[in-house]
């Protein structure tokens, strides 16, 4: 890549955005890594305290939805690359309120496409759109097999399917325009600064607070939970010297039920609050479970691994421990983040389950 890219990083105070930013940041000091987020309640700028100062980095508060914003901020810093992470990223509330998923996910993935289209008109040389994908685009596995590239789209949330048809729109602005694009699709991610409406930091902060620890059904559907960082190394290898027009899926070859990981959960957090053991378990309730939830996702990474050297690098039960670290030495930043909005969102999902 040439020295002095801009890059525009779409969603870069969220939860993965803030660890890509970082990387990048860090490890390319000549390339201009622009944030645009809207920070909605998901964006927390908090999340890159350590990297605002820095020379290369620029943040601009922008909605993806907004075509005039994105034009300007394409103008203004020259932008070469995007790394697409902005998203409404949340299954249950894509239950409750489904329209922003698709106003956010598939309308803003449309007006930044558009964007790189008329802004490198048609000279695409050094230009770069890497749209950040899940696998939740592919369904919902029985007990066997796992999601490979060529797994048959099946999303079945409204978010999964806002998800879907970002992704079909990315490749078909390759096949039309010959727009430079690249695509992942990653499992579920865990690490600090994830926003404690999903399953880990949401447990954390009820195991901390002596709440109820809501299970859905009976917690034996499975995920395949990956490192945030190792997802955020992924991301730059995938960047740099994935194929354009491919796709790449990115696991963490990490398969757990979801009660285990409960327990496991329940156990390390016992022995770092000095709690006697099973007194976190006790907390576990089971409640009606999500509407069309999937039973089971796993990733075949070995198209990554082969073809472009990545894998993950932590061990599940090092990156658990440490993630609980964090929240216990950040507790600031989760009461901050649960203070307000957060209080009403919680009690409307989880009042009559
Ligand atoms: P997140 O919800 O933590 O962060 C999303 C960010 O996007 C926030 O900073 C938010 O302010 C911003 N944003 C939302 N709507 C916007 C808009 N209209 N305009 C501009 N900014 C907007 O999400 P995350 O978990 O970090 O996920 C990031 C991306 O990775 C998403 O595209 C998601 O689909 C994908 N992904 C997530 C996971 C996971 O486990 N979290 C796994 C695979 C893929
Ligand atoms: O697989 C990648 C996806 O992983 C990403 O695309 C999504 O953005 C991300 O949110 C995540 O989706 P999940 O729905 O798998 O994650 P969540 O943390 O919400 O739930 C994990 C599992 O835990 C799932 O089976 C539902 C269950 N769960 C979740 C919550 C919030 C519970 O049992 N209770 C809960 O309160």
């Amino acid at each position: 890549m040439d020295q002095e890219k801009a890059i525009l990083v779409t969603g870069g105070a969220g939860f993965i955005g803030s660890h890509v930013v970082r990387l990048l940041v860090n490890k390319y000091p000549h390339y201009r890594i622009i944030n645009l987020d809207a920070l909605t309640y998901a964006g927390n700028l908090a999340n890159l305290k350590d990297v605002e100062g820095k020379p290369n980095y620029a943040f601009e508060k922008a909605n993806i939805c907004d075509e005039d914003s994105v034009n300007k901020i394409f103008s203004d810093y020259h932008i070469e690359a995007v790394i697409h992470l902005a998203a409404e990223s949340h299954v249950d509330r894509s239950i409750s309120n489904p329209t922003g998923f698709f106003m956010t996910n598939i309308i803003g993935t449309v007006n930044l496409l558009n964007a790189a289209r008329s802004h490198w008109d048609e000279n695409f040389t050094g230009k770069c759109f890497y749209h950040i994908s899940t696998d939740e685009v592919y369904g919902s596995l029985g007990s066997e097999g796992m999601f490979t590239e060529h797994t048959p789209y099946d999303p079945r949330s409204p978010y999964s399917s806002s998800k879907a048809s970002s992704d079909h729109i990315v490749r078909s602005y390759f096949h039309t325009y010959q727009l430079p694009v690249k695509l992942s699709n990653c499992s579920n991610n865990y690490g600090a600064n994830q926003f404690p409406e999903k399953l880990i930091p949401l447990l954390i902060n009820n195991i901390r607070k002596e709440l109820p620890l809501p299970i859905y059904g009976e917690g034996l559907n499975v995920r395949d939970w990956l490192w945030v960082e190792d997802h955020a190394r992924a991301i730059d290898v995938v960047f740099h010297e994935g194929k354009f027009g491919e796709t790449y899926n990115i696991g963490g070859v990490n398969e757990w039920k979801n009660i285990d990981l409960v327990h496991l959960l329940c156990d390390l957090m016992d022995e770092k609050l000095g709690r006697e053991k099973g007194t976190a378990r006790k907390l576990i309730t089971f409640v009606k479970d999500r509407a069309g939830h999937d039973m089971r996702y796993a990733i075949d990474a070995s198209k990554i691994e082969s073809e472009l050297d990545w894998k993950p690098s932590v061990q599940f039960e090092q990156g658990l421990s440490s993630t609980i670290d964090w929240y216990l030495s950040n507790q600031d930043w989760i009461d901050d983040v649960t203070s307000g909005d957060y209080k009403n969102y919680y009690s409307n999902q989880y009042r009559n389950r």
